[in-house]
């Protein structure tokens, strides 16, 4: 949990993935709206495009941050099939999560991709969730934090200091994504030490020190508590526990600087 420097405050999202029709969504998120104190803590959620207006409404003077999972790099055009971050603003979007590991693996999108939709996020005004993180493979190799730091160098390459502080990293290690294993907080712990030493060798040491890290990949309840006890993990991005408002809302008062507002009976 964010400790250490006061500019890093817990920023627990929930990326919805490609779940629920835009009135599912809207009713997830006045869930959450009505239950959820998000206290001291950053919460967002990033449902499909096609729900965002809905979510938007349901969630309108809540404090819970709307996200997107994806956007185009280009501003406008022929690109069919494609969203702008224009677009996204318009609607109420704050944050875009970029290089997910589905993006990149399921849909080919490279280092050289995700650093130009970084690049569209930023210089709307929007922030971005940068996501991280290696294969099985990578792992098994030994290749974990060489994969995560050329991530890292590839798509903040062109960040200066004040860029960052519109970019929230997420550990993601891709063999953790919908497996129900976990990475041992021992091995996040690592990693997140890690892609900070990256990010201040790239940017000084007090941008790395205010960056904010979450970890993400079978995040539930039942972890989330322990994960957020060490010391380098700033934060959650949370797939399938984000699905169902109870399971969310236990993650989110996980973070010791969040009440819980109800016992939360049922969903
Ligand atoms: P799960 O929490 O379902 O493993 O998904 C993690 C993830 O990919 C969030 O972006």
């Amino acid at each position: 949990m964010s400790n250490g420097t006061d500019s890093r405050k817990t920023f627990i999202a929930g990326n919805w993935k490609m779940h629920y029709t835009h009135t599912e969504a809207a009713a997830l998120a006045a869930r959450l709206g009505e239950r959820l104190d998000t206290g001291g803590v950053r919460v967002m959620v990033a449902p499909p495009f096609t729900a965002l207006q809905a979510v938007a409404d349901a969630l309108r003077g809540s404090a819970i941050v709307l996200g997107a999972q994806n956007v185009s790099p280009e501003a406008s055009g022929a690109h069919t099939g494609e969203v702008s971050c224009a677009m996204l603003a318009a609607l109420g979007v704050r944050v875009v999560i970029v290089g997910h590991s589905e993006r990149r693996h399921v849909y080919g999108e490279d280092d050289a991709l995700v650093a130009r939709k970084l690049q569209a996020v930023l210089a709307a005004g929007l922030e971005a969730v940068l996501c991280v993180g290696e294969t099985l493979a990578e792992r098994e190799a030994g290749a974990a934090e060489a994969v995560v730091a050329r991530q890292l160098r590839a798509a903040l390459g062109t960040c200066s200091a004040a860029d960052l502080r519109a970019v929230t990293v997420a550990y993601e290690p891709v063999w953790a994504i919908g497996t129900g294993r976990t990475a041992s907080v021992a091995d996040a712990d690592a990693m997140h030490r890690a892609v900070r030493a990256v990010v201040a060798g790239m940017t000084g040491a007090a941008a790395a020190a205010g960056l904010v890290v979450q970890y993400g990949g079978s995040v539930k309840p039942d972890n989330a508590a322990e994960l957020l006890a060490s010391p380098e993990v700033d934060g959650l991005l949370v797939g399938g526990a984000s699905l169902q408002a109870d399971s969310f809302i236990r993650i989110v008062a996980s973070s010791a600087s969040s009440p819980l507002v109800d016992s939360c009976p049922g969903n």
